[in-house]
């Protein structure tokens, strides 16, 4: 017995040794343990991390909490994975704004126009087929509505853009996914190429539909749980924040369109991507315990099986409701300001709509 285990410790040593050289990791390194750790002291990263992107206080806090709960992972592959979403998270992706989330409300021609499609395409829906963070024994439904997911991006865009303030390209207008009963969404990050400043507009549910409320950390170190109303916008920069809706879905459906932009200038130029794994630390091999509940990786996604809905911090999040108001941000600390839109709502479809 003691034998076999020994030679199963060994294969596994040699195993992880092989896979920093090589493909062994999903995620696959195109570099060696050395080179990375090279790249690592080049760049002045330091264990403990010293300078969080914010660099604020509760910032701090959450993300060493969550380096804490990684480092005790028993998992090497879910500790490699949980260290490059939090690195992103954590560091390397910039932020654009102060708590990195806000709840504003679009156009109520466009909403109207959408639901009505919504209800028009009910019955020909088809399934969208699997998703990996999204969870439950219902995939979503999909409605293909590209004259309409075009015409959001168009009107959406220069709301984003105040918001963020800088110019933005558009990368996708994702939609119409319906979410079905007992559907809920793990905890992640979006992809840091593409997926930076984002939205979730939220269109419309059946009426048996009960609030689902969307998880959001902010740059000050709160959990935010966010109810959208119909024709509400959750702004949110997707590469940086944890969201989610680890909660449990209850009604027939609930639709939501999502839009995704990365800023113009200069972002394309740096792979935050590899940055990440760059600065991931030497320590990340060894497994050290912490005094945090468990935190899971689940490809991309992080769930916290020991508490409710998987997400302990869910206990002590603010609690947001919509409706938000067109042309005005509301985010943390209830804070409102105006977005200056110069125009005000389009009225109705502009003609390259029905193109
Ligand atoms: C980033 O977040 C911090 C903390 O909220 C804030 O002080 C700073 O202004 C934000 N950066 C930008 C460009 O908004
Ligand atoms: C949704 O699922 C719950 C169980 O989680 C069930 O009690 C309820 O009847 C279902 N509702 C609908 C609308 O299917």
């Amino acid at each position: 017995m003691f034998h076999r285990y020994s030679v199963s410790l060994l294969l596994l040593a040699l195993f992880f040794q092989l896979s920093l050289t090589d493909a062994g990791l999903r995620n696959k390194p195109r570099y060696t343990e050395e080179e990375r750790m090279a790249e690592y002291v080049r760049r002045g990263y330091k264990f403990p991390i010293e300078h969080f992107n914010p660099n604020t206080e509760g910032w701090n806090r959450l993300m060493n909490q969550r380096v804490s709960q990684l480092m005790s992972n028993p998992e090497m592959q879910e500790r490699w994975d949980g260290w490059i979403q939090t690195l992103s998270s954590a560091i390397t992706v910039p932020n654009y704004t102060e708590f990195g989330w806000g709840l504003t409300h679009a156009p109520a021609q466009l909403t109207e126009d959408i639901t009505q499609a919504i209800h028009e395409g009910l019955p020909t829906a088809r399934t969208e087929g699997k998703i990996d963070v999204i969870t439950g024994p219902n995939v979503p439904l999909f409605i293909d509505r590209p004259d309409l997911t075009n015409r959001v991006q168009r009107e959406l865009q220069p709301i984003l853009e105040a918001w963020s303030g800088v110019p933005l390209t558009a990368y996708t207008a994702y939609g119409f996914r319906l979410y079905r009963n007992e559907s809920r969404l793990w905890m992640h990050v979006d992809k840091t190429r593409t997926h930076v400043i984002s939205c979730i507009y939220h269109i419309a549910s059946s009426e048996n539909a009960e609030p689902w409320p969307v998880v959001i950390e902010d740059y000050h170190g709160n959990t935010n749980s966010v109810v959208l109303k119909p024709g509400d916008i959750l702004l949110y920069e997707s590469a940086k924040n944890f969201h989610g809706r680890p909660t449990k879905f209850i009604g027939d459906w609930y639709t939501s369109v999502f839009v995704h932009f990365y800023p113009t200038e200069g972002w394309l130029v740096k792979d935050r991507d590899i940055e990440s794994h760059y600065a991931i630390p030497p320590q990340w091999r060894e497994q050290v315990d912490s005094p945090f509940p468990d935190l899971r990786w689940v490809g991309t996604s992080a769930t916290e099986p020991d508490c409710p809905d998987s997400w302990c911090h869910l206990i002590n999040a603010k609690e947001w409701e919509g409706p938000g108001e067109y042309g005005m941000v509301m985010t943390g600390g209830g804070k409102k300001y105006s977005l200056g839109l110069s125009d005000g709502p389009p009225t109705e479809a502009t003609d390259d709509d029905n193109l």
